[in-house]
């Protein structure tokens, strides 16, 4: 299969360094104005201005006009969790009635409702339910996600969740140490001793995962039990990411630090001590500002600081029923620039390729260069900015999956 697209008024190649871009580089989006790039099977080919791409077209090759839109990477949303089953609208109203998220979970609400709608579902059941929501991944741009496990709690049902990620060909992180379950409540070191005995080992064998995450925080995992449960899952061959100073300043930035994670998330308590600690390991920091703006409250992240230290910062959606039910990075984009001070070239660069290297995959996804795979997004728009700028709409018009259309949008009736 041979194709080409043409007339993009920005490709926005991301072209650089094979490496995260740190610091001024998240600024630089290699644009090609009057982009064009041919694509052959699943991957790019070549990348050029539309004169140069136009004398290597043959026959063979179905033409795609972008129209003087922007053409970008498909965004990789490294940190979702992005299977369950149920919604919490009723939790939803409580919050808008003035409940906390944290009162809703002491009261048994929160990620222990969604544990038991997601034990009584069967896996085609939680299959069906992701799929809806894969589609609207899919409409707002995105082409990648990583989707943690974390509604199951039990061998059996963190299995479940882990075989639905792998269905959907999500990027796998298993957080079975994302709550205690109910029949664990005021037991916590009985469940520690549960997840290292018998759930890790069994996710392993089942080759399920790729990454294991804590939830770290004083309430769930305090510090020693984080440590131990992700000494154990390194120990088995995953590698880690790490729920870090969410809630509270607990010193988890440190912990991820110390055990050589590959990301820290949402960091919205960390402080100077911790960054210091992430830009020594090289830890990816992963910013979530829609679960900032999503339970209403306006402490987001460092990001600024995060920059000017030298950390190679990753944007993502945090996309599940309680804190963030958005899987849209278009909004996370607006409020990267409206609450953090991110430039939307730097956002851009934090929800592409710094995202890829955060999953491993920097080499194959993240920016439109040669070699790498035809995951693309034409967006209905003549310049990048306006994607972050006008706020609420859905900017892509067609996405295009391993050189494939995936999704496009409806004809506009009034042009
Ligand atoms: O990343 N912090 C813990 N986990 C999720 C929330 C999950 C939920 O509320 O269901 C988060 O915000
Ligand atoms: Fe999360």
């Amino acid at each position: 299969m041979l194709s080409a697209v043409l007339h993009c008024s920005q490709l926005v190649t991301l072209a650089g360094p094979s490496r995260p871009r740190v610091r001024d580089e998240l600024k630089n989006l290699a644009i090609i104005p009057n982009g064009a790039m041919t694509i052959r099977d699943w991957l790019i080919e070549a990348v050029g201005t539309t004169p140069d791409i136009r004398s290597r077209i043959t026959p063979q090759h179905e033409i795609i006009d972008a129209r003087s839109r922007v053409v970008l990477p498909g965004f990789v949303d490294a940190h979702t969790h992005a299977v369950f089953a149920g919604t919490r609208v009723e939790e939803f109203e409580l919050r808008a009635g003035g409940a906390t998220y944290q009162q809703i979970a002491e009261q048994g609400g929160g990620i222990r409702s969604t544990v038991r709608k997601t034990r009584a579902a069967s896996e085609d059941e939680l299959f069906q339910a992701a799929q809806r929501y894969r589609h609207w991944f899919l409409r707002t741009g995105t082409t990648t996600l990583e989707a943690k496990s974390g509604y199951g709690l039990s061998s059996k049902d963190e299995l479940k969740l882990l075989t639905v990620i792998r269905r959907l060909g999500y990027v796998p992180t298993f957080l079975g140490a994302h709550e205690i379950p109910d029949e664990f409540r005021g037991n916590t070191d009985g469940y520690v001793r549960l997840l290292i005995d018998e759930m890790l080992p069994a996710v392993a064998r089942a080759r399920l995962a790729e990454y294991c995450d804590v939830f770290c925080e004083p309430s769930v995992f305090d510090i020693p039990s984080a440590r131990e449960i992700l000494t154990a899952a390194r120990a088995l061959g995953l590698k880690l990411r790490v729920h870090a100073d969410q809630l509270s300043r607990s010193g988890a930035a440190e912990l991820a630090a110390d055990l050589g994670a590959v990301t820290a998330d949402h960091l919205e308590h960390i402080d100077e001590h911790g960054i210091d600690a992430l830009a020594r390991a090289r830890v990816q920091p992963i910013l979530l500002p829609a679960s900032v703006c999503t339970l209403g409250s306006n402490r987001y992240a460092p990001a600024r600081k995060m920059i000017d230290a030298g950390l190679a910062v990753v944007l993502a959606t945090d996309f599940n029923p309680g804190s963030s039910p958005t899987p849209s990075m278009p909004l996370v984009l607006s409020l990267s620039s409206t609450h953090m001070r991110m430039t939307p070239a730097e956002a851009l660069t934090a929800a592409t390729i710094n995202a890829a290297y955060s999953l491993d995959r920097g080499a194959q996804i993240g920016s439109l260069e040669p070699g790498k795979c035809a995951d693309f997004v034409v967006h209905d728009c003549s310049d990048y900015r306006e994607i972050a700028y006008f706020a609420g709409i859905e900017s892509p018009h067609s996405v295009f999956v391993r050189g494939k259309l995936a999704c496009s949008r409806s004809a506009q009736p009034c042009n």
